[in-house]
C-alpha cells in the first residue's frame, strides 16, 4: 500500500506507544513507525502482552498494528524513510553534575538529534512530544542545521497532554492539542503539516498553535498547576484533622464555585508519577537560572507539601499504632501511583512501604496491575512480600493502608478482610476511597485523610 506520509516516533513508552497507535488507527493513510533502543519493549508491543497497562489501549494497537503501525528497534531505517518525526524519549531529572536534582537531563534528547542528523538524508520535521526545558528547541536546532548536507531541519513543539490511566480516552477526545512552531514561512509550513495530522480526527477549535517557547513552557505550567491543586487540597486536609472539618465537605463547597471547579479536589497520600515531580523542579531550575528566586520558591513548595503529606500519613500510621510496628504485618492496597495503570514511577506507596520496612514492620503489598514494578522499585528491601489477592494480602495484618484508588478496593468484602486481620484492625485511607462509617461499624479503626478518625478506644 502506498502511504500518503510516513511518520516515526523515537521512544516507544507511555507517551510514544499510545499516542502513535491512536495517530495509526485514526490514520490509515500514514504509515508510523514507532522505534526504541529497549528491544524488550519493541518485542511486546508486537505482542498483545503491552509493555504497559493502559485501558482500551490493545484495541487501539490491534485495530492499526501490521497494517500501518509497525514497532521495530531499527531506528535509522526509520528516521531515513520518514518526514516527521516525533521523539519521545524520557527526559528524567538530572542526578548529577550542575543542576543535579533539578534540571532536566537531556543527553537521551540530544543523542537522538545526532543520531537524526547523522541518518538524514532529506528534511524532516522533528516534533518535540517530550516535556521539556523551555528554550530546549534552540538546542535542538543548532545540533540538527550544523549538518554539512545542507538539510533543512524544522523543529516543532507539540507537548503531550496525556494522564496516565485514561491515556486512550484523553488521546482520542483531547481538551486540546498545542502545536508550537517558529513563526516563519518554513516553521509556518510544518506547523500545518503537524495541525492536518490531528485534525483528522480532533475539532480544529481544539488544536492550539503558538510559538515554540510558549508550548514547551505551557507543558511545563499545566502540570505545576495540576500538581499545584493537589498540594493545596492536601494542605488544607492536614488542617480538617485539626479543626473537626471535613475536607470531604470543604472540596465540595469550594469546587461549587465556578471560578475554582470541582475537579482534582481530592485529598490523598500525595501525587506521584513520572512528571509532576520532574516538571516542577524543571520550572524551578529554569527560575532560577533567570534569577526569578521566588517565584523558583513558590513552585517548590508544592514539592515540599507533597513530601510533608507523604511523611505525615506514615508518622500517623506510626503513632496511632501505639508507636511500634515492629514485626507487625502492614497491608499496602495499591502501589500504582494512581488507578488504572501499572506505572509507579514516584508513587507514594515507594516512600511509604520503605519507611515501614525501616521501622522493621512486615510489609506486604497488593496491586491489581502494578506488582512487578513494584518488585523493581523494592528490590533493595528485604522482607517485602507481594499478594495480588487483597484477601490474602490481609491475612494476620494489623492495618491495611490504602494507596491506590482501585475501584476494586471500594467493593471488597471488608467483614471478610476485618475477620482474618489482627485487632484492633486499623484501616488508613490515603485516598478516601472507601465507606469510612460503614468499616467503623464493621469493627475497624478508620484513618481517613482530612477527617476525624474512627476509633473504638
Ligand atoms: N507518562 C506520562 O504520563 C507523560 C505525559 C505527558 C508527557 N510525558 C513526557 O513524555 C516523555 C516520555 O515519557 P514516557 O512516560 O513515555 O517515558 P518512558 O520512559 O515510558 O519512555 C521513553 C522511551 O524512550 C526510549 N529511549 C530513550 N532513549 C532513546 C534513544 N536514544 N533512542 C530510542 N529510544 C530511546 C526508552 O527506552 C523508553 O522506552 C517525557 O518527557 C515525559 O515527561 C509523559
Amino acid at each position: 500500500m502506498m502511504f500518503s506520509k510516513r511518520i516515526a516516533c523515537i521512544g516507544a513508552g507511555y507517551v510514544g506507544g499510545p499516542t502513535m497507535a491512536v495517530i495509526a488507527m485514526k490514520c490509515p493513510q500514514y504509515k508510523v513507525t514507532v522505534v526504541d533502543i529497549s528491544e524488550a519493549r519493541i518485542k511486546a508491543w508486537q505482542t498483545d502482552n503491552l509493555p504497559i497497562f493502559e485501558p482500551g489501549l490493545l484495541d487501539v494497537v490491534k485495530a492499526a498494528r501490521g497494517r500501518n503501525l509497525f514497532f521495530s528497534t531499527d531506528i535509522d531505517a526509520a528516521i531515513r524513510e520518514s518526514e516527521v518525526i516525533f521523539v519521545s524519549v524520557n527526559t528524567p531529572t538530572k542526578t548529577f553534575g550542575e543542576g543535579a536534582g533539578k534540571a532536566a537531563d537531556l543527553q537521551y534528547w540530544e543523542k537522538v538529534a545526532r543520531e537524526i542528523v547523522r541518518e538524514s538524508r532529506s528534511p524532516k520535521i522533528v516534533v518535540e512530544k517530550s516535556t521539556l526545558p523551555v528554550k530546549t528547541a534552540q538546542t535542538m536546532e543548532n545540533i540538527l542545521n550544523a549538518n554539512d548536507r545542507k538539510i533543512h531541519f524544522e523543529v516543532i513543539s507539540n507537548p503531550e497532554f496525556l494522564a496516565e490511566g485514561t491515556a486512550v480516552q484523553d488521546l482520542l477526545e483531547p481538551d486540546r492539542v498545542l502545536i508550537g512552531s517558529h513563526e516563519t514561512e518554513s516553521g509556518l509550513r510544518a506547523r500545518q503539516e503537524i495541525v492536518d495530522i490531528y485534525a483528522k480526527w480532533v475539532p480544529r477549535d481544539r488544536i492550539l498553535t503558538s510559538n515554540v517557547w510558549s508550548a514547551e513552557l505551557s507543558k511545563l505550567v499545566a502540570n505545576a498547576f495540576l500538581a499545584q491543586r493537589i498540594s493545596s487540597i492536601n494542605s488544607i486536609s492536614a488542617l480538617c484533622e485539626k479543626t473537626d472539618a471535613n475536607i470531604l465537605e470543604v472540596a465540595r463547597a469550594v469546587g461549587m464555585d465556578s471560578r475554582i471547579g470541582n475537579r482534582f479536589l481530592n485529598a490523598s497520600v500525595g501525587f506521584g508519577g513520572s512528571c509532576f515531580k520532574k516538571d516542577i523542579l524543571n520550572l524551578v531550575y529554569i527560575c532560577e537560572s533567570y534569577g526569578l528566586h521566588e517565584v523558583a520558591q513558590y513552585w517548590e513548595s508544592v514539592l515540599e507539601m507533597n513530601e510533608f503529606q507523604e511523611t505525615r500519613f506514615v508518622r500517623a500510621m506510626i503513632r496511632e499504632m501505639f508507636n511500634t510496628i515492629v514485626g507487625k504485618r502492614i497491608a499496602l492496597f495499591g502501589f500504582a501511583f494512581k488507578a488504572n495503570t501499572s506505572d509507579t514511577r514516584e508513587s507514594p506507596a515507594i516512600y511509604i512501604a520503605k519507611k515501614l520496612s525501616r521501622e522493621q514492620a512486615r510489609v506486604v503489598i497488593s496491586d491489581p496491575k502494578a506488582l512487578d514494578n513494584a518488585r523493581i522499585d523494592l528490590a533493595e528491601l528485604e522482607g517485602i512480600t507481594y499478594q495480588e489477592d487483597p484477601y490474602q494480602a490481609a491475612v494476620g495484618a494489623h492495618a491495611v493502608a490504602i494507596m491506590t484508588e482501585w475501584d476494586l478496593y471500594r467493593t471488597l468484602e471488608w467483614e471478610k478482610i476485618f475477620d482474618v486481620m489482627e485487632k484492633p484492625a486499623f484501616l488508613f485511607d490515603g485516598r478516601n476511597i472507601v465507606d469510612h462509617e460503614r468499616l467503623f461499624k464493621i469493627g475497624f479503626n478508620v484513618y481517613p485523610l482530612g477527617r476525624p478518625p474512627l476509633k473504638h478506644f
